[in-house]
């Protein structure tokens, strides 16, 4: 059985696919045996890693075909243990397909607890920046779910809105069923030293501290340079810049993924601690 986590947001920009790849390429380093899912239909988590074994399908074949044989639809990266559907609904025909099917938003879940897709250590689903019925299909699929955000009033507002207002819904629609809605984290991402993004961070906090729906993770992301500069090399952030550069106050990028991945899951912060020296090192990790 997987651990199934779903990145989600109703709102665009704001950190999905980074988390999404920097966590995946974290995980796999720390020996765990990894899926991405790209369900957003701006393919940009397929394009992050270099493909070893580009598979002939992807989340098309899965959600329409319900195909899950790993040959067909399973592409590997040149990282170990890092593998990936990529997001080829390139006709956008899923959503009506979808919305027409009996079990449209039940399928997901189905199908990633099915055959050889079950056997990986962790699913992670990076979604797209809208509502939509894949949107919600992640959703149900998921044990937990992240939603990134960051630290300006609109952001906040779009949050409880749009994904509150969504999960809500969906409490309903699970309510007559066997599945049910995850817990949600909060990831505060692009967090940097002027006082108003350090203010809405604080008054996200206790504007949501007594909402059971949702935790607000106590380790952020700090806004850094080097999250876009992995990402055009093509690397995860703990490889790309594993150690503080000299002078810098901002904690390295390794510390600050691996402090996240650590806090959100008990199992994946013991294989972070003995991760090799040259992703950082153990001592880096913070709690
Ligand atoms: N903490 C950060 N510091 C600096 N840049 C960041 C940080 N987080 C994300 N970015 C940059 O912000 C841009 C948007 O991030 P990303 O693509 O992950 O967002 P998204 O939520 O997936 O967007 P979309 O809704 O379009 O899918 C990217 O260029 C990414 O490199
Ligand atoms: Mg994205």
């Amino acid at each position: 059985m997987s651990v199934i986590l779903a990145v989600l947001s109703t709102k665009g920009g704001v950190g999905k696919t980074t988390t999404t790849a920097n966590l995946g390429g974290l995980l796999a380093d720390a020996g765990f045996r990894v899926l991405l899912v790209d369900l957003d239909s701006q393919p940009s988590l397929s394009s992050y890693y270099s493909l070893a074994r580009e598979a002939p399908g992807g989340v098309y074949e899965l959600m329409a075909l319900s195909e899950t044989r790993l040959d067909r639809i399973v592409s590997t990266t040149t990282i170990d243990g890092l593998d990936l559907i990529v997001s080829n609904d390139y006709q956008g025909q899923l959503p009506q397909l979808l919305l027409n099917a009996p079990d449209g938003r039940f399928r997901l879940s189905h199908l990633l607890s099915t055959g050889s897709l079950a056997d990986y250590d962790v699913i992670l689903l990076d979604t797209q920046g809208a509502r939509s019925i894949t949107l919600e299909a992640a959703v149900l699929a998921s044990d937990q779910a992240l939603s990134p955000i960051t630290p300006d009033v609109l952001s906040a507002r779009e949050f409880v809105r749009g994904t509150l207002g969504m999960f809500d819904e969906l409490e309903r629609l699970t309510a007559y069923t066997s599945l049910s809605v995850p817990p949600l984290s909060l990831l505060l991402n692009r967090l940097d030293e002027t006082r108003n993004s350090q203010q809405v961070a604080q008054s996200l906090r206790s504007m949501l501290s007594n909402d059971i729906r949702v935790t607000v993770l106590n380790n952020a992301f700090r806004m850094l340079s080097a999250f876009k500069l992995a990402g055009a090399a093509g690397e995860p952030i703990h490889r790309y810049e594993p150690v503080k550069p000299y002078r810098r106050v901002t904690p390295a990028g390794a510390d600050l993924i691996k402090a996240v991945a650590c806090e959100l899951h008990s199992d994946w912060a013991d294989a972070i601690k003995e991760m090799p020296s040259q992703h950082g090192g153990a001592s880096d990790v913070r709690h």
